[in-house]
């Protein structure tokens, strides 16, 4: 039995990671159909989800603009979409309508009252409590998660990547389009690896050796004035962000191609950056020692850095389709 609490430096964020807040006594989540203090959302430890890993779950964003005095929930109807999507494929059906979900979010970040950048963290998970490893025949629930939250890692100065000696998970052994709960104990192998050898992040590959994405976030390459991103058949998750680079790219007459991409051929690149909820739009300066741009941001990625950054915060109204003002509590 555990006498002593573990010692504190144990529970803090890994070096690579800043930003991430302990929840304080004034959060609300949403849980069980209802609206309560964090504190009291709380499962057994015979959830299945707990035990198996049997959980589909989404991370999302939400904007501070101190100018306008507004929160702005990012692409809430995207990442509801997909969580409705993924849970079917865990056979957990029956959701309310995307809308219904939607509208669960922003008032669960509504009654956080946050004057802050925040992160929010819907999961659907079998709430059942009965031994036995399946899918069917077990009942789920909704919840839904917010805390206050700054950079996942430094996106400004740039990152160092290694190439992971973990691959994906292929699509037909645990789907990482999925974003199931249990698959990420696979990018957690990976973002170890990378930060015990002295890392930020991990380039993880395929199983047929293409490059996939990072541990918890999509890559791009810029080649000879071309964004290039892995297609969704090699392994990747289907990002959110993936794709609003992509419009972003669109907006600014930025040609891109989505393709398989080599390890090699990223040695040779230009330019790289890696995207998701949590890493933003984080430049790229290193990979497996080999500098990339010179070691500094390239231009393409710090013109789509400084089109994302204006767009997530309100400070462009041709993105303003991206942002849902959350109303004040
Ligand atoms: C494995 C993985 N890839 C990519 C991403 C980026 O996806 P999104 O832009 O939807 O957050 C994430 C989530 O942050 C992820 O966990």
């Amino acid at each position: 039995m555990l006498t002593e609490k573990p010692k504190a430096a144990q529970e803090h964020p890994s070096p690579g990671v800043h930003g991430a807040t302990t929840p304080t006594e004034g959060n609300v989540a949403y849980f069980e159909g209802g609206y309560v203090a964090l504190a009291d959302a709380k499962i057994s430890v015979l959830t299945h989800s707990f035990m198996y890993g049997t959980a589909v779950f989404e991370g999302i964003r939400a904007y501070w603009n101190p100018e306008q005095g507004v929160l702005y929930g990012l692409k809430l109807r995207e990442h509801m979409e997909r969580i409705r999507r993924n849970a079917g494929m865990l056979l957990m059906d029956g959701l309310p309508p995307v809308d219904e979900l939607v509208g669960i979010v922003v008032e669960t970040i509504r009654r956080n009252g946050f004057h802050e950048d925040a992160y929010v963290r819907p999961c659907v998970y079998k709430s059942g409590q009965s031994i036995g490893v399946r899918l069917h025949n077990l009942p789920h629930d909704f919840l839904v998660v917010a805390l206050p939250f700054g950079n996942y890692i430094d996106t400004d100065a740039g990152v160092r990547v290694m190439t992971s000696t973990w691959r994906r998970n292929a699509d037909d052994a645990l789907p990482a389009r999925g974003k199931i709960v249990g698959g990420y104990v696979n990018m957690a192998f990976q973002k170890t690896e990378a930060e015990l050898n002295g890392f930020d992040e991990a380039l993880v590959l395929t199983a047929d050796g293409h490059a996939s994405e990072a541990s918890a976030a999509n890559l791009f390459v810029v080649r000879d004035g071309v964004l290039l991103t892995p297609p969704v058949t090699d392994d990747i998750l289907e990002g959110v962000t993936r794709k609003a680079i992509l419009e972003l790219s669109d907006v600014l007459g930025i040609p891109y191609e989505i393709r398989s991409i080599d390890r090699s051929e990223i040695y040779v690149a230009d330019e790289m950056f890696l995207c998701g909820t949590g890493v933003q739009l984080a430049p790229v300066t290193e990979l497996d020692h080999r500098p990339i741009a010179g070691g500094a941001i390239g231009p393409v990625t710090r013109q789509l850095h400084e089109g994302y950054y204006a767009a997530v915060r309100g400070r462009d109204s041709r993105f303003a389709h991206w942002l849902t003002p959350i109303p004040s509590r």
